[in-house]
């Protein structure tokens, strides 16, 4: 079989690329339907983007390497596909945008458009070897039922995405590719994951959650956390995550809204007489507040405590120092943070600079966002790129 686009991976960047990839493309995935993880995504709604997607909301070695797709097909230009297709949505908090039904709206418009655009689409079929000869890549596609076939393709556009839920059928297929053909590819690891603590320590907390503003790594977040059995999870830890190295500690600031000093000492002068546990409850889950009681010695009422020990103790409410041991890693990370290095890829086209016909779109790219429909924007925008420039 010969044709003018290999695309392999039907998830949200490979069949973006498809629907803008023009001439004879062939888009493979070894999944049994495309967009799976759109499919799950932002609890079966999908959270397609946010109307505040701009280059600092996503990591990367290179800042600047997601400037161009992302300003060129941008957070306007996928809201208006999704209003062409007459998809309901809504923004739920922060600028993030969501299906007002289901996310399976979302796989469905991707698939007409791909398909609109002649992209031909095989299901449950693997890619085992590719190689370059003089006139583009040969590709062997080992499907699950029937015979490997070979395919010629002027051009090869990865779009596999990165390690994470490998039970989804996630793997590092674009990295063993990338490094094939000589690209760089930097250290990969979990992002968007929940934090793990020795000895299931928050488990009698589990299910509690709380307003906080969590900082590592010198980048801070203002969202809610929830304890688990586990450990900690919540958009704020999630975000908090991509900027966590193993060793590093979280400071949380438990009551972000409010200065819990200024608060109890306000109290303290009316109601002296009150138990500081109770007065703390009123602010904060009563969970947690009897969960600190011992390590903060949170006794006594609100007048035993002069306003040197309320400081103390309301600072360390502030700035609640945690050691996570590590994340639950890809089993249920969201994204890969890092992938194939930036140095090595056009931004304008996304294309191998050092391999013409090769393209690498996606999360497979050493480009990651932030929790709230940034990553969903990263692969139209990216996938998008490469097929105008195909
Ligand atoms: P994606 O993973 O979508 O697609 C890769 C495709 O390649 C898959 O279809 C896979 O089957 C296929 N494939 C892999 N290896 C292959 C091989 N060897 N051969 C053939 N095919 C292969 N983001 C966001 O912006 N908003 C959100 O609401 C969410 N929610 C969310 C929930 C959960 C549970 C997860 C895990 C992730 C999210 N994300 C998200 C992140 C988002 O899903 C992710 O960043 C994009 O799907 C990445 O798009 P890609 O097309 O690069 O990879």
């Amino acid at each position: 079989m010969e044709v003018d686009t290999l695309i392999i991976g039907a998830g949200a960047a490979g069949m973006m690329c498809a629907a803008h990839a023009g001439g004879r493309t062939l888009l493979v995935d070894h999944a049994k339907k495309p967009g799976e993880k759109i499919r799950i995504s932002g609890g079966g709604r999908c959270n397609f983007t946010n109307l505040h997607a701009g280059p600092a909301n996503f990591l990367s070695g290179n800042p600047h390497f997601c400037k161009s797709a992302l300003s060129r097909y941008t957070q306007w230009d996928f809201i208006a596909l999704v209003e062409k297709h007459g998809i309901a949505w809504h923004e739920k908090t922060l600028g993030q945008l969501f299906c007002d039904d289901s996310a399976k709206q979302i796989v469905a418009m991707l698939t007409r458009e791909a398909a609109a655009a002649g992209a031909d689409l095989h299901l449950e079929t693997g890619v085992d070897a590719i190689e370059r000869g003089p006139d583009g890549f040969t590709a062997t596609l080992t499907p699950a039922r029937g015979k490997k076939r070979r395919v010629s393709a002027r051009n090869v556009v990865l779009a596999t995405g990165g390690k994470s839920i490998p039970a989804m059928g996630a793997t590092g297929f674009a990295y063993d590719i990338a490094r094939q053909f000589g690209l760089p590819v930097t250290e990969t690891r979990a992002a968007l994951v929940p934090f793990t603590f020795p000895e299931k320590r928050f488990a009698d907390l589990s299910g509690t959650a709380l307003p906080v503003r969590a900082t590592t790594g010198g980048t801070t977040f203002d969202e809610a956390m929830l304890f688990t059995h586990r450990g900690l999870s919540g958009p704020a830890m999630l975000q908090a995550s991509s900027y966590w190295r193993e060793g590093q500690p979280l400071a949380i600031d438990l009551s972000p809204g409010l200065s819990l000093f200024d608060h109890l000492r306000a109290r303290r002068q009316v109601h002296g007489g009150r138990n500081l546990t109770t007065e703390l409850s009123a602010v904060l889950p009563a969970k947690l507040v009897h969960h600190l009681a011992a390590p903060l010695a949170l006794t006594g009422n609100l007048a035993d405590q002069n306003d040197a020990r309320l400081a103390e103790i309301c600072d360390s409410l502030h700035a609640w120092q945690l050691l996570p041991s590590g994340t639950e890693g890809y089993r249920t990370a969201e994204v890969t943070l890092g992938g194939i290095d930036t140095a090595a890829l056009s931004s304008r086209t996304m294309e191998a600079r050092d391999v013409p016909g090769l393209y690498v779109i996606g999360e497979a790219v050493d480009v990651t966002g932030w929790l709230g429909g940034y990553n969903f924007q990263w692969a139209w925008s990216s996938g998008w790129a490469a097929g105008q420039a195909i």
